[in-house]
């Protein structure tokens, strides 16, 4: 499907990527720096998981996703953080439940191009001068008109290997093989999405965040984003 034309009155940088690679945390620092809203597209998905479980639905029929979608106010705020109905979602977002489910709900092609229009709403937010968006199609499908578009590339074994020691410093056992097939179980799902799959387009800046540290990888985004004409 070919991403609706956009015409962005507020500057937006959008950051992709793969699960894992660090994109979250990056996004985040950013919109901080420019004093601009974070939007976590991922939490938006597992914020809609979390509504359709809470009525009992059913994430593989995409009417109901749909419906529970139509149903519920879905909002977030400068930090990124997903409100439904005015409630603020956090923890119950990252349960092994919504991890198993949220592919689910982003398989509907129906249900990506519903919350895609509800995302891009954050842009007529009160109080909101700019926006960093990321995912894994924040720049291709949700803001194809960002100001920048930047693909944050981790390799699959990089990626592995700081997912456990992320679960080691929060004393979660982990093993490296089973992160490994996770992560790429997740990749694998992501890449079949057609044009919402991650990927590089002409646009894209690459973000090779295997070997930075978060400071000098936040240095390349603000010097790229003072490049472009935002
Ligand atoms: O980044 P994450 O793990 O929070 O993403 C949750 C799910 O949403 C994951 O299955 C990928 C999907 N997703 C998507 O399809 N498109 C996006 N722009 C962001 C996330």
């Amino acid at each position: 499907m070919a991403a609706e034309p956009q015409f962005h009155s507020l500057p937006v940088v959008t950051l992709d990527g793969h699960s894992g690679s660090g994109k979250s945390t990056l996004a985040q620092r950013l919109a901080e720096k420019l004093g601009w809203s974070y939007l976590d597209s991922g939490a938006w998905y597992r914020a809609l998981t979390w509504a359709v479980l809470e009525a009992n639905g059913d994430t593989c029929n995409a009417q109901v996703v749909l419906d529970t979608l139509s149903s519920i106010q879905i909002e977030s705020d400068v930090h990124g953080q997903v409100l439904v109905n005015g409630v603020l979602l956090g923890n119950e977002l990252r349960s092994a439940t919504i991890d198993q489910m949220v592919s689910n709900v982003a398989d509907h092609v129906n249900v990506r191009t519903a919350l895609n229009q509800r995302m891009r709403q954050m842009l007529h937010k009160p109080g909101v001068s700019g926006l960093v968006a990321d995912g894994r199609d924040a720049g291709t499908v949700i803001f194809p008109d960002a100001a920048l578009l930047v693909f944050v590339q981790v390799p699959l074994a990089v990626r592995a290997a700081r997912r456990q020691a992320q679960n080691e410093r929060k004393g979660i056992d982990s093993n490296l093989r089973s992160i490994t097939t996770a992560l790429a179980d997740r990749d694998a799902r992501d890449a079949a999405r057609g044009d919402a799959a991650p990927h590089i387009t002409a646009r894209s800046r690459l973000l090779d965040n295997s070997k930075q540290t978060v400071e000098e990888a936040i240095g390349c985004l603000l010097t790229w984003t003072g490049q472009t004409q935002v």
